[in-house]
């Protein structure tokens, strides 16, 4: 097996692990396992608690980043347990906001209820946009599965009718985008732009390539011929100098935006030269979905993780 191989065969098998309900049950029950993989997930997440991702918020703040934080999960069928994720996210935006803290907060629809019921999504929706505008924070909608893309859409015009606080993630991979963000960008809300992080079809999607980072800046173009407020996520070093060489970096409605602990040392750098920099802050107890996804999308970092086990890195003090 040659290197390319080897790193399709790992990249597989940790998205599948990432998924696995099995493989969360027995990392959850083992006494041994679940401490160290969470020493290696803590590159990624700030804790297991909101107390620790508005610790690590306050932090990224007093050093000039602005912040996104989110509760991890998705995929939630039980509707009690809908109910208490999106209380969940009420207190973490009441939280936010008591202790100051101008954030955004993200979420995935199907966390809180569009897996059960479109209105019973709706509806929590409603209650978190209110209790963000009441604090002056903004709502991010994140982009799932394809399969998702026309509910989330739905339910993202039908929200941005009442609560302009509320914003949309658009992934650039999907041959869709072009016509969607026409529909999108009518509506108040910020687009956030990233390449998309789920196995797709090629028929319907574009894999990570040249041709992707292309489309990513034909986006970006036809985004900055709006007034809207735009977040650039990702870490593609070339892709943001593609969009910084054009100047979209430097519009006061752009922020560029990466998830916390991953390229610390580029949001940093793209902060000190004086761009808008947002660190995207994650934390809960499903923390190991969202560990095995950020070593799916970069196997190198497994080797980073097995380090980690051995000396944890304190990442806040990275930025
Ligand atoms: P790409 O994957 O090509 O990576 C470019 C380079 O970045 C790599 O070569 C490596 O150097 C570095 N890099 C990337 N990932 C890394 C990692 N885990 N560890 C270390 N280095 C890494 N997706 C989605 O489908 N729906 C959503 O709602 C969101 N939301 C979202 C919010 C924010 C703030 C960000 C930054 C990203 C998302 N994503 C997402 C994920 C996104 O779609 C994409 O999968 C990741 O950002 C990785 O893609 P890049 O653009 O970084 O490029």
């Amino acid at each position: 097996m040659n290197e390319t191989e080897s790193l399709i065969l790992a990249t597989n098998a940790l998205k599948s692990i990432a998924r696995s309900e099995q493989a969360k049950q027995f990392i959850k029950n083992d006494e041994e396992l679940y401490p160290l993989l969470f020493r290696a997930a803590q590159r990624f997440i700030a804790g297991e608690h909101r107390e620790d991702a508005i610790s690590d918020a306050l932090t990224l703040l007093s050093k000039g980043y602005s912040v996104s934080l989110e509760c991890i999960g998705e995929n939630i069928r039980d509707e009690q347990q809908c109910i208490e994720e999106k209380d969940e996210f009420i207190e973490l935006i009441r939280l936010a906001g008591n202790n100051g803290l101008d954030a955004t907060v993200s979420l995935d629809l199907s966390h809180i209820g569009m897996m059960i019921d479109e209105d019973l999504a709706y509806n929590h929706l409603v209650d978190l946009s209110r209790e963000a505008a009441l604090h002056g924070m903004t709502l991010m909608i994140g982009a799932e599965e394809s399969a998702k893309t026309d509910q989330i859409h739905a339910l993202y015009k039908r929200i941005s009718e009442s609560y302009p606080n509320v914003g949309i993630t658009l992934q650039a991979y999907l041959n869709r985008t072009e016509r969607d963000l026409e529909q999108i960008k009518q509506y108040p809300g910020r687009i956030r732009l990233v390449k998309g992080a789920y196995q797709e079809p090629s028929e319907i999607a574009l894999p990570r390539s040249e041709q992707l980072r292309a489309k990513y800046v034909q986006l970006a173009e036809r985004l900055m011929a709006t007034d809207l407020p735009v977040s650039f996520a990702t870490h593609d070093e070339d892709l943001i100098e593609a969009i910084r060489h054009c100047g979209y970096l430097d519009r006061p409605n752009v922020e560029l935006e990466m998830l916390y602990g991953v390229r610390p040392d580029l949001l940093k750098k793209m902060k000190c030269e004086g761009y808008r920099a947002k660190a995207y802050i994650t934390y809960g107890k499903e923390w190991h979905l969202y560990f095995f996804h950020r070593l799916a999308e970069y196997p190198p970092n497994m080797f980073r993780a097995i380090a980690d086990i051995v000396t944890p890195s304190i990442k806040v003090e990275t930025y």
